[in-house]
């Protein structure tokens, strides 16, 4: 896989601010050594990987180093330090969007595309994960957040559509002609 551009990525971090805020409060330097492994799981279940600043968040929230934070994320081969798909696409699965249609989008993700145990298409041009959570955009519902920071509300499978071809109308600008199984 072609290797991609990732530090400067724009990424919502106010989703794992909070988390790091309410869970990982650690009482002394030892207990914080120990909660990395967690944070940085906790970042790759939001992002489906631990972008560079999300391990600078952790590091910092954590009062250790980067360097400790970057050991355990190679240390272990579990955690992704690259972004899996060239555009990633958090679909929202909680109350409000699943009342609002989005089990249809899901279905037809599974239907249309083809993605691999990651979520990524086999040309890895997209990846998609579902969240059961709420993306606390309710009011837009059904959602999904596309590249960690925008918000496309009222999704539906033909706005789906649209973005796939977005995103190879793009890719194909960029001298790329794959097209997305
Ligand atoms: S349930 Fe989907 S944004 Fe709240």
């Amino acid at each position: 896989m072609e290797e991609r551009e990732t530090a400067g990525q724009e990424i919502d971090l106010q989703p794992l601010r909070r988390i790091l805020e309410e869970r990982y409060r650690p009482r002394d330097h030892q207990e914080a050594q120990e909660l990395v492994v967690g944070a940085c799981q906790e970042a790759q279940h939001l992002y489906g990987w631990v972008p560079p600043q999300a391990a600078q968040l952790i590091a910092e929230h954590l009062g250790v180093t980067i360097n400790r934070v970057y050991g355990l994320l190679t240390f272990y081969a579990d955690f992704r330090t690259e972004s899996p798909g060239e555009h990633f696409l958090w679909l929202c699965h909680g109350a409000a969007c699943y009342i609002a249609g989005s089990q249809k989008v899901v279905d037809a993700l599974r239907t249309e595309y083809r993605l691999g145990e990651d979520g990524t298409t086999s040309d890895g041009l997209l990846t998609v994960q579902v969240f059961d959570g709420c993306l606390g955009a309710c009011d837009l519902a059904p959602v999904a957040q596309l590249d960690h920071h925008e918000y496309i509300g009222q999704l539906d499978a033909n706005r789906l559509r649209e973005l796939v071809e977005e995103f190879r109308a793009r890719r194909r600008v960029g001298g790329n002609d794959e097209t997305l199984d």
